[in-house]
């Protein structure tokens, strides 16, 4: 252990013991035995389940439903269509933050794509109610649909997902082309995924009297109950959020549905209880996805093989009724140095639903895109792929000129083509084999930003020497409540199984938005504040006393150690128990908040080198991923084996998306052929052979005071790169489009 701890990056702040150990998940107990309560598993006494009928068409109008066949059906309740469903207190447009997306609550007949929400049915049964909704038998007047990037109506937009500027230029990349050695351009799709988090958006709603209680899986516990309060037109102290856990979000469940209104809605509306469990097909369209994207990019190389400029253009779709756009070019603003750099976005609207923030919303497809053309740029330079990165390494942001708050991207490149054997590549394509089969290894880098939202936190230490913390942080199976936990034990300087966590609950302090790898770091921070808060009023107890071995050592002269105060300046110390109890108290307990101060002056970013070795049979296209090695750079590492897992999970994604995840409409329907688990491919443990993911020491002044850069997202990035490059090493067929289908390949 002290080894792991040794190699474990900080900040200015010094942690205790906790923060670096390789604990296991504090909530696994809970999750394999059962004893979890997820939202679709609260049974209110009365409870109406609810269903909701979908849009079997893609545009146009609902003409008829039979709704007196669907309330006839025993123990259907009632059926609530557009003309007779609840109505918001607010237009389902309003913008009240930058996470709300159109909530859609049955506002009118019309259809804007397939598997939209036309009809919810309550009964006394989830079977009367599946019953009802199919006995409404909808009849449609239908127009003409587009539903892909070929067939959708380009729009003027100058922002992409949650705002952000849709270009960026810096240098004159005209005029670096008009005089480079080389041009090389490539062009990558990717296609459409979906979320499918295997627990589904789910919601049990019930109000007494005008307090609503809602139990839902939720990654932004305090900015969802803004959302439902202003969309209901009541106070948020009027609302109890639970969301003690959640079985995968991956985005999807960072933001707010019509569905879950429309169950809150119905719950008022009925004065009863109202659960809410999407099928599997439903997750396909109403509640978000990653929208396909063209990407072109073009880099320009002087004679010695640096980027003279570097231009990434994406084409990508929203929904005909909002805005969100994925941010696919941002991947190139900050990896490589290009001294000229131009980015820019364009979007079309499709009939379909709006997309979200999905997997490293941007960067993953982005990053995708990024490593295939710089293996094509390092071939047109005569380079292996690692030397070409390594002398465009970026020794400063590109995009911005400010210099990284830390980079340990040299050391993960090193570290990780040394365990791979990237040193034994034969450079010619289809020139290593296994047997029969065709061997290639590629390689991409790996970054993702680090983002910090807002939290608060409060730490209570007790007479008896434990403590109790509390924020409102989501787990969505990522290990929260653990690392938080490890964090909070160091800011109150006690054991960690002294600690009782409470968390997943409105009432808490806001623990910020699980999402943008961002958690940790704002939430541990806001908590390890929090326990320092508590500590100094003991230290201000203690150092006040005369009673106190600690009298008049002052608040600077006393440390804070496995749940004593220690002098600085000779052996004594008190436990925290003797200090409440002489001072006559019961607890004291701190508050603490955590965000970035002020605009940041550094780029700030996790880095990180995946290398991949495919094996790829000749003669049926198929691919698979022998051995997948990645090496991040990640500021402190709170707890190696968590991280570790997130790594190895995102990683995973990679090759989900290089390889299998995708989702396909049949255009003249304008429906998805594959809105399920056997028709939608993700990676299963025998797609997952061999792989490891390392990490390596960093430390980072500037991230946030203790150091954390956040690891949720950024194995993404960087592998379908490297695996879409070692299959281009194997076959000789460059990747144009991810999944990469063997059709392409033979
Ligand atoms: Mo995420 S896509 O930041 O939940």
């Amino acid at each position: 252990m002290d080894d792991l701890m040794n190699m474990q990056g900080q900040g200015h702040v010094r942690l205790g013991s906790s923060a670096g150990q390789a604990l296991t998940r504090r909530d696994g107990i809970l999750k394999v035995t059962g004893a979890a309560t997820y939202a679709a598993d609260n049974r209110p006494d009365g409870l109406l389940h609810a269903v909701l009928a979908t849009a079997g068409i893609a545009k146009g109008r609902v003409t008829h439903l039979d709704v007196a066949a669907a309330e006839a059906h025993p123990g259907v309740v009632k059926v609530y269509t557009p003309q007779t469903a609840p109505r918001l207190a607010v237009s389902p447009d309003e913008k009240i933050h930058p996470f709300v997306w159109r909530m859609e609550t049955l506002t009118d007949d019309s259809v804007r794509y397939a598997g939209q929400p036309i009809a919810l049915v309550l009964a006394e049964t989830l079977e009367a109610a599946t019953e009802g909704a199919r006995l409404l038998a909808p009849r449609y007047e239908t127009e003409a649909h587009g539903v892909t990037l070929d067939d959708a109506e380009p729009f003027e937009t100058d922002t992409t997902a949650f705002g952000r500027p849709a270009g960026h230029s810096s240098g004159d990349v005209d005029a670096a082309r008009a005089t480079a050695a080389r041009h090389v351009s490539t062009t990558v799709e990717t296609s459409q995924q979906y979320h499918n988090a295997i627990e589904p958006h789910a919601i049990t709603a019930r109000w007494e009297g005008d307090r609503l209680e809602i139990d839902t899986p939720n990654q932004a516990i305090g900015l969802s109950k803004q959302t439902f309060a202003a969309f209901l037109g009541i106070d948020p102290s009027q609302i109890v959020l639970r969301s003690p856990f959640l079985g995968g979000g991956f985005g999807s469940k960072a933001i707010l549905y019509g569905g879950q209104m429309l169950a809150i809605l119905s719950a008022r509306d009925l004065g009863r209880p109202v659960k809410l469990v999407l099928r599997r097909d439903q997750m396909y369209g109403p509640v978000g996805h990653r929208a396909p994207t063209r990407q072109a990019l073009q880099i320009d190389l002087d004679a010695e093989g640096n980027i003279a400029a570097l231009e990434h253009d994406t084409v990508t779709l929203t929904s005909t009724f909002d805005q969100f756009l994925e941010s696919a070019s941002n991947a190139s603003h900050s990896l490589y140095a290009a001294p000229n750099l131009r980015t820019s976005h364009r979007g079309r609207r499709a009939d379909v639903g709006t997309p979200g923030p999905m997997r490293a919303p941007g960067e993953a497809p982005g990053s995708a895109a990024l490593e295939i053309a710089m293996d094509a740029a390092a071939q047109a330079a005569g380079m292996d792929p690692l030397e070409f990165r390594l002398k465009n390494y970026a020794e400063s942001d590109p995009s911005t000129g400010m210099a990284f708050s830390s980079k340990g991207l040299r050391e993960c490149y090193a570290e990780a083509a040394k365990l791979f054997g990237w040193a034994e590549r034969s450079a010619a394509p289809r020139s290593m084999r296994q047997g029969r089969l065709l061997k290639g290894w590629g390689m991409g880098t790996a970054q993702f930003p680090c983002p910090m939202f807002q939290a608060a936190a409060h730490a209570t230490l007790r007479a008896d020497g434990s403590a109790v913390i509390e924020t409102s942080a989501a787990d969505m199976g990522q290990g929260a409540w653990t690392a938080l936990a490890q964090i909070a034990a160091d800011g109150l300087g006690i054991d960690i199984d002294k600690v009782e966590f409470r968390s997943g609950h409105s009432d808490l302090p806001d623990a910020g938005v699980a999402g943008g790898s961002g958690h940790t770091a704002t939430a541990g921070t806001a908590l390890f504040n929090a326990g320092a808060d508590a500590v100094r009023q003991l230290a201000e107890l203690a150092t006040n006393d005369p009673a106190s071995p600690l009298f008049g050592a002052g608040n600077a002269g006393v440390t804070a150690r496995s749940g004593r105060l220690y002098r600085n300046d000779d052996e004594r110390s008190e436990a925290y128990e003797d200090i409440l109890a002489r001072a006559g108290l019961e607890l004291v307990r701190g508050e603490g908040t955590g965000a970035r101060e002020g605009e940041p002056d550094r780029a700030m970013f996790s880095h990180g080198a995946v290398f991949a070795e495919v094996l790829v049979d000749p003669d049926l296209g198929q691919v698979r991923v022998s051995r997948l090695i990645g090496a991040f750079a990640a500021g402190r590492i709170v707890n190696p084996r968590l991280a570790r897992s997130q790594l190895l999970g995102g990683m995973i994604w990679g090759i989900g998306m290089a390889l299998q995840e995708e989702a396909v409409h049949d255009t003249r329907s304008g429906r998805l052929t594959n809105a399920d688990l056997a028709g939608y491919h993700v990676p299963v443990n025998a797609d997952v052979p061999m792989i490891e993911a390392l990490t390596v020491h960093e430390d980072d002044p500037f991230v946030n005071a203790l150091g954390i850069k956040g690891v949720g997202e950024i194995g993404v990035t960087g592998t379908v790169g490297a695996i879409g490059n070692a299959v281009w090493h194997a076959t000789g067929v460059q990747p144009t489009r991810f999944p990469i289908h063997p059709e392409s390949l033979i």
